[in-house]
């Protein structure tokens, strides 16, 4: 069983490899304005520091999220019903993921879906000690990318699990395709979703700008994952992280500014900067709840029903089939 999680997350980590992340690195940085795709912000390091930000006093996402999860996982258990599959796009590892399971009765499978292969075998460690009997089966892959997700088994619903406002990070159309996608690839009957809600510029800002400067270093390690494993020349010390919130577009942006005029070269591709510009390195939108049940619908999928936290920061949203 380890054998056979190890072969799979090995091939599939092969599909995100160094030519792809390189491919991206030159189409982001020769195009203006300059970007680069957030799935990078994922390496060992990356991970790492997102998972100090969810521990973060101003990064009240996690927290609210967790709250809603803790107060509503009964309710949400009678609505998913018994022997579910239970799939989720993220590694396992998060509370979130621990008292959705404990909730749910006799769920039959837990499928983790990551990019990382290794925090998910770690995690799937931990989640079999505390559920004996169910079945897990981690796939590692790109959530971005077509997805092949073990045959249905049993008759409970297929639950897609997907925490953390990270549907926030994607275009609106991209998020509409994404959605869409849910139904036909991985087979899911039913969506638990969370969405970040819009709220006051200082709030949001302040959540992506902490006093501690992680979020920061979290942006930062994108160049430093340039110099590494493609031979970039990035002085840290030359760009700044940038956060702010663009409440026209209805999101929080983040952003690498040079600090100088400068020459960076990634392997044989020269990038020059002005004093100024930027790489925007994310985009993390916020929602109405009315927003999000219109984007969730152009996708296909009708609420059942809306939980928020008491101040109603975030929203965790149970979707069906529409
Ligand atoms: C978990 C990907 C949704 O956009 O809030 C945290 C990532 N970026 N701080 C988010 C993130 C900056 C996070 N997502």
């Amino acid at each position: 069983m380890p054998d056979q999680r190890s072969q799979r997350a090995a091939r599939a980590d092969a599909s995100t490899t160094l030519s792809d992340f390189e491919r991206s690195v030159k189409a982001g940085l020769t195009k203006t304005p300059k970007s680069l795709e957030p799935k990078y912000f994922y390496d060992e390091a990356g991970s790492a520091l997102f998972d100090k930000i969810t521990e973060l006093p101003e990064y009240y996402l996690t927290a609210a999220e967790t709250e809603i999860l803790r107060d509503r996982s009964a309710e949400i258990s009678d609505l998913v019903g018994p022997g579910a599959e239970l799939a989720e796009l993220g590694s396992g590892a998060s509370i979130k993921t621990r008292l959705l399971l404990s909730a749910l009765v006799e769920p039959a499978t837990y499928i983790p879906i990551d990019i990382s292969a290794e925090h998910m075998s770690a995690a799937a460690k931990d989640l079999q000690a505390l559920h004996p009997d169910l079945a897990i089966h981690p796939v590692a892959a790109d959530f971005m990318q077509p997805l092949r997700l073990p045959e249905r088994s049993g008759n409970g619903h297929r639950v897609l699990f997907f925490p953390g406002s990270t549907i926030g990070n994607l275009q609106p159309a991209d998020a509409r395709q994404f959605l869409g996608r849910m139904h036909g690839e991985v087979g899911a009957d039913m969506l638990i979703i969370g969405a970040d809600l819009a709220k006051d510029r200082a709030t949001l800002e302040a959540a992506y700008n902490d006093s501690a400067g992680v979020t920061a270093a979290f942006n930062l390690n994108l160049l430093a994952r340039m110099n590494s494993e493609l031979g970039g020349t990035f002085d840290l010390a030359r760009f700044r992280h940038h956060a702010p919130y663009n409440e026209a577009a209805g999101r929080v942006e983040m952003h690498l500014v040079s600090t100088v005029d400068q020459t960076v070269t990634i392997g044989d591709l020269t990038v020059a900067f002005e004093a100024g510009e930027t790489i925007h390195t994310e985009n993390s939108y916020k929602f109405t709840i009315a927003g999000f049940h219109q984007l969730a619908g152009l996708g296909g999928w009708r609420p059942l029903n809306v939980w928020t936290d008491a101040r109603e920061r975030f929203s965790v949203h149970l979707m069906v089939p529409a």
